[in-house]
């Protein structure tokens, strides 16, 4: 059978992708350090799929510990790689522990690929590579120019992504996908997994739906004074379990020995943009719920508007994020309220 390793795969995105790998058949390892979330995240898994995902607790820096999951698993065809720490703000108060979390991740990863004949690599890429595109970019396709990252965080996915074609180029049996997700938000519909955020939530949704959940006084929607149609900034929204399906996709696409190109690249989102009020308002909508919120200045280093041309993903990978938005903010709620055991 063809066993995938997902690094990473007990996090949020990570445990949505292990769902659908082994609801597609697929023998899953995880390896994840626990660095950024639960052990119990298994138990949602198995809850959901009916079979517990083999789990390996090893840091992806340690080439010896990785080693011996490669040498454990010879069944393994390909690898789904999501460990990585992600908090841009922490990225930009400690940036030594992110690039070399990042960036020692990926080149022990790769060395081991290649010394053990492992030869498909799905690589979590990210939005935030194209910065704020210039408006004849927008809606951003693959094409458009990266830009100088705007933390060190997002230089990190920049430098992963330049690494993945440097050692394409010096391994010709390599295929990589890199998958450049926009904003992944919600959770699995039956609320058992959904994302854990450490702390006082950084990111909009997370903020939302605690605030919603009493935990959280007020959301401070950052800036009412962009260059948008309600003033506020806009993105691409992309439900969690649509964009752990493409990771499938992406895995099939090269094991089938369909890629095109030994490195391709693919724009996981919806094509469409919403502000912050949109979501703000869709989500009271479809919640009954009030959510108090204040306008507050600018955020330091927001991009005003991004959303994906998301075309070559649906016809290429034909793959589409096609889940409506009050669904997947529908689906947020339920995680938010399975958490805090909160009944309606
Ligand atoms: P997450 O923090 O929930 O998951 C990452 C997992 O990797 C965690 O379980 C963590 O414990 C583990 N990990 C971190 N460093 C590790 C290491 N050295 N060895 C082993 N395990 C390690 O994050 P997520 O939101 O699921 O993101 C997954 C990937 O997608 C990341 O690479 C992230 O940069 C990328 N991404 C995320 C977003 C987003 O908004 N969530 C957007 C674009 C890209
Ligand atoms: C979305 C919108 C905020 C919180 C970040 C990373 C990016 C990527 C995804 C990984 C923005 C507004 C937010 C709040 C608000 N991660 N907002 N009040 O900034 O698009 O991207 O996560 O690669 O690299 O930078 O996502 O969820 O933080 O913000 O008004 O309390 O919500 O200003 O317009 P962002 P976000």
């Amino acid at each position: 059978m063809n066993r995938i390793l997902v690094t990473g795969g007990v996090g949020y995105i990570g445990s949505h992708t292990v769902v659908e790998l082994m609801q597609q058949g697929y023998d899953v390892v995880i390896v994840d350090n626990l660095s950024n979330s639960n052990i119990q995240v298994l138990d949602g898994i198995e809850a959901i799929v009916g079979r517990r995902p083999d789990f390996v607790n090893v840091d992806c820096c340690d080439y010896v510990a990785l080693d011996n999951v490669f040498r454990t698993y010879t069944d393994i065809v390909g690898v789904i790689h999501f460990a990585a720490s992600k908090a841009v703000g922490e990225s930009v108060e400690r940036p030594l522990l992110y690039y070399r979390n990042n960036t020692l991740s990926l080149i022990t990863l790769l060395a081991l690929m290649q010394e053990h004949k492992v030869n498909h690599l799905v690589f979590s890429s990210s939005c935030t590579v194209y910065g704020q595109p210039d408006p004849e970019h927008l809606p951003v396709d693959e094409t458009a120019p990266r830009k100088k990252a705007l933390s060190p965080y997002g230089n990190t996915k920049r430098i992963n992504e330049d690494i993945i074609c440097d050692q394409a180029h010096a391994c010709p049996s390599l295929h990589a996908t890199i998958l450049r997700y926009f904003n992944p938000i919600g959770a699995h519909p039956s609320a058992l997994i959904g994302e854990l955020p450490n702390g006082v939530p950084n990111n909009l949704l997370p903020f939302v739906t605690q605030t919603a959940a009493g935990l959280r006084k007020e959301l401070r929607v950052f800036g009412n004074d962009y260059n948008t149609p309600d003033g506020s900034c806009i993105r691409d929204y992309i439900y969690v379990v649509d964009l752990a399906k493409a990771h499938v996709k992406a895995i099939q696409r090269m094991l089938g020995g369909q890629a095109e190109e030994q490195v391709e690249i693919f724009n996981l989102g919806t094509g469409r943009g919403l502000s912050v009020l949109e979501i703000i308002r869709t989500f009271e909508q479809v919640t009954g719920r009030k959510l108090p919120y204040t306008i507050v200045g600018r955020r330091e280093g927001d991009i005003e508007q991004v959303w994906a041309d998301p075309r070559k993903a649906n016809t290429v990978l034909g793959w589409s994020a096609d889940t409506p938005i009050p669904e997947v903010l529908l689906s947020a709620w339920r995680w938010e309220k399975h958490l805090r055991n909160i009944e309606d």
